[in-house]
């Protein structure tokens, strides 16, 4: 809002439009402050998981300009590795349909280029869409509904490179020493105090967080719940 106040009120009294229309393509292109840097560590079946990433952290990603928040996530969690005869394998807290539904996602994330604006709609369909048992359903509608292909994500899914992918999100996880899931960290750091406002209210906490000037869709955000 600062950095247009003057010519904005001047237009205000001329034509009566508000303020915050005015100022949203300005604040969007003048801001050089830093995205508040989100890294969510998650496997596909927990049901937290899926209720942070379907309620909270979609929503608020698509409701902020680009550059305010930016996404990381590294569908992994609570599973293991080894290797057996030169390929990994993997062992998953939800079973074997967690571990098919984490490299799905693995794969869309390595079919994106890594580009959360490009990946993040097709996980938020999976986490939304997925019943357990039926994780190709759910990748053969959320691929339609994405424009991605489903083909080459199967393709993905059943090459054994695969396995190189989730390996490296083994290692991340692995670096992140996480507790639990969600796990997420703001900034490179994970706090108690962090976790519980970015679970309960993620847009009120990336606004807070945020250090330029305001987006406008942090204007109606109400405080977050009191965090413990
Ligand atoms: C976004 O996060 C990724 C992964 O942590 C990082 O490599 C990248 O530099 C970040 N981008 C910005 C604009 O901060
Ligand atoms: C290990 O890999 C080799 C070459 O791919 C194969 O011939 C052999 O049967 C494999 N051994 C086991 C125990 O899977
Ligand atoms: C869908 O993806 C194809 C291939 O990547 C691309 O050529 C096409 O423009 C995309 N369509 C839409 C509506 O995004
Ligand atoms: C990951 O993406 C790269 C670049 O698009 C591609 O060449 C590679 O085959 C993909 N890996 C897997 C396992 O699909």
């Amino acid at each position: 809002m600062m950095a247009c106040r003057g010519i904005a009120a001047l237009l205000v009294c001329v034509v009566g439009v508000t303020a915050a229309d005015l100022c949203l393509d300005c604040q969007e292109d003048t801001t050089t402050a830093e995205p508040v840097d989100l890294v969510l560590y998650y496997e596909s079946m927990c049901p937290y998981c899926r209720t942070f990433i379907t309620t909270q952290l979609y929503p608020t990603f698509t409701a902020l300009p680009s550059g305010v928040l930016n996404v990381t996530i590294v569908p992994y969690g609570n599973a293991r590795e080894r290797q057996r005869n030169g390929t990994w394998e993997f062992a998953c807290q939800h079973g074997s349909v967690e571990c098919l539904g984490n490299l799905i996602a693995t794969c869309a994330l390595n079919y994106t280029s890594y580009t959360p604006s490009d990946y993040m709609p097709f996980i938020n369909c999976m986490e939304t869409s997925t019943v357990h048992g039926h994780e190709l359903t759910a990748l053969h509608k959320c691929a339609a509904a994405n424009n991605m292909s489903e083909a080459d994500l199967l393709t993905c899914v059943k090459n054994e490179d695969s396995g190189v992918l989730m390996h490296q999100m083994a290692l991340t996880t692995e670096n992140a020493k996480i507790n639990f899931v969600p796990w997420i960290v703001v900034n490179g750091q994970h706090t108690t105090s962090i976790q519980n406002s970015a679970y309960r209210g993620l847009m009120s906490f990336v606004c807070k967080t945020y250090s330029g000037p305001k987006p406008t869709a942090c204007k109606d955000v109400t405080d977050a719940p009191v965090i413990g």
